[in-house]
C-alpha cells in the first residue's frame, strides 16, 4: 500500500494566495509521475486569519500543521496589519511563534543562479556566473525571540530594548548541522559574527572554534557580517556553505538573494523539529498581489526542498528543480526576472498561473 504524505497548505496572505498554488500544482504532477500519494490541508494563516479569526495564528492551523509531515507556506503581512497591536501582527503573531512551536531552529537558503538567469540579477555575470552558496541561518533565537520592552525616560522620551541572547546549546546544534551539510558539499563553512562588538557573537565564535577539530575535514574561516555582506558582492564563488544567527541571517540572505537573479528565485527550508516548513524566502509583495505577477519559483523551488527534507524523495525534487531550469534556459520569466540586457526575441514573458502550467508540463516530461 502506498503510505499517504500530509501537506499542511497555508498560503497566507498577498501574493501567497497566488504562488503555493502553482507549488501544490508542482507536488500533485510529482505525485502523478511517481506514483505517490499527498494529501493537502489547506489551513488560514497570517493577515488573511485576523481577517477570518481574529488571530494570525489560529489553534487549528498549528495543530493542521503539527500532524502534517511537512507544511508549505506562502507569504504573511501587509500594509493593513501594520497597526495592528504588535501580539496581532502576523509577523510577530505567526510566523515567529510557528517557527517556535515546530522547533525549526534550522533554517537553508540555497542561493544557486540558475544558468538561464546570469542576465537577470543587477550583478556583473563574470561575479556571479556558477555561484552556489547554502546560508544556513539560526531561526528561534538571538534578537527575534528575546524580551523586548518600552520604557518612559525622564526626559519625556523612550527607551525601547531587544534583547540578544544565545546559549552555547543553541550555537552548537545549528553550527553542527551546518559542519554536516557543508560536509556534503564542497566542505567549506564560513561562520558569521560581530565577535569585535557582541558577546553573543564572542560565544558564537568561540562555540565554532570549539567544533573545528570534531571537523577537520572541513575548511571553516570566521567573518564578521559587515565584512560578508561586502564579501557576498566583491566575490560570491568564495563562498560555499554559510552559518550566522537569526538577525544576520535574515540580512544576508536578501542581499544573496540577488546573486540568484531575483529575491522571486529564493527558496527556504526551515527545519530541526519533527515537521519542517518551507516558503519562499520573499513577503507578501501587496504592491503586485492579485494581478498574476509574481514569480512562484521561490516557492515552486521551496516544495522540492519539502520533499527533500521531509519526505527524503531526492529524485522527485530534482524533477522540480530540472524543469525549473529547464523552463528558464528556454526563456520563460516572470516579470521581476527581466532585464534590460535580456534580448527581447528570446523571452517569454508568463504570468504567475502560466509559470506554474510551463513547469507542471516540463516535470510530466522529464
Ligand atoms: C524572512 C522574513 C521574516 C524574517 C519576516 C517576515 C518576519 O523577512 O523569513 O526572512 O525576518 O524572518
Ligand atoms: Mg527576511
Amino acid at each position: 500500500m502506498t503510505s499517504t504524505y500530509k501537506i499542511a497548505v497555508l498560503p497566507g496572505d498577498g501574493i501567497g494566495v497566488e504562488i503555493v498554488p502553482e507549488a501544490v500544482k508542482a507536488l500533485k504532477a510529482v505525485a502523478e509521475k511517481f506514483g505517490h500519494k499527498f494529501e493537502f490541508t489547506e489551513a488560514l494563516v497570517g493577515g488573511a486569519a485576523y481577517d477570518a479569526v481574529g488571530h494570525p495564528l489560529p489553534p487549528e492551523t498549528l495543530a493542521i500543521c503539527k500532524s502534517s509531515g511537512a507544511v508549505l507556506l506562502g507569504a504573511i503581512g501587509g500594509p493593513q496589519y501594520d497597526e495592528l497591536p504588535v501580539h496581532l501582527r502576523p509577523e510577530i503573531g505567526a510566523l515567529l511563534p510557528l517557527r517556535k512551536e515546530l522547533a525549526l531552529f534550522s533554517n537553508l537558503r540555497p542561493c544557486m543562479l540558475f544558468p538561464g538567469l546570469l542576465e537577470a540579477s543587477t550583478i556583473k555575470e563574470e561575479v556571479i556566473r556558477g555561484v552556489d552558496i547554502m546560508v544556513i541561518r539560526e531561526l528561534t533565537g538571538g534578537l527575534y525571540f528575546g524580551d523586548k520592552y518600552r520604557e518612559k525616560t525622564p526626559d519625556g522620551g523612550q527607551k525601547a530594548t531587544d534583547i540578544l541572547t544565545y546559549s552555547t546549546y543553541e550555537i552548537e546544534r545549528i553550527v553542527r548541522f551546518a559542519f554536516e551539510v557543508a560536509r556534503k558539499r564542497r566542505k567549506k563553512l564560513c561562520s558569521v559574527d560581530k565577535a569585535n562588538v557582541l558577546e553573543s557573537s564572542r560565544l558564537w565564535r568561540e562555540t565554532v572554534s570549539g567544533l573545528e577539530k570534531e571537523y577537520s575535514d572541513v575548511e571553516t574561516i570566521h567573518m564578521y557580517v559587515d565584512n560578508c555582506s561586502m564579501q557576498l558582492i566583491r566575490d560570491p564563488r568564495q563562498f560555499d556553505v554559510i552559518v550566522t544567527e537569526n538577525m544576520f541571517g535574515d540580512i544576508l540572505t536578501d542581499e544573496a538573494s540577488m546573486l540568484t537573479g531575483s529575491i522571486g528565485m529564493l527558496p527556504s527550508a526551515s527545519i530541526g523539529g519533527e515537521v519542517g516548513l518551507y516558503e519562499p524566502s520573499h513577503g507578501s509583495a501587496p504592491d503586485i498581489a492579485g494581478q498574476n505577477k509574481a514569480n512562484p519559483l521561490a516557492t515552486i523551488l521551496s516544495a522540492a526542498m519539502l520533499l527533500r527534507y521531509s519526505f527524503s524523495m531526492d529524485k522527485e525534487a530534482e524533477v522540480i528543480e530540472q524543469a525549473v531550469t529547464r523552463v528558464l534556459e528556454e526563456g520563460y520569466r516572470t516579470g521581476d526576472l527581466l532585464s534590460c540586457s535580456t534580448e527581447e526575441k528570446e523571452i517569454k514573458l508568463l504570468g504567475t498561473r502560466e509559470m506554474g502550467d510551463v513547469i507542471v508540463e516540463r516535470i510530466m516530461l522529464l
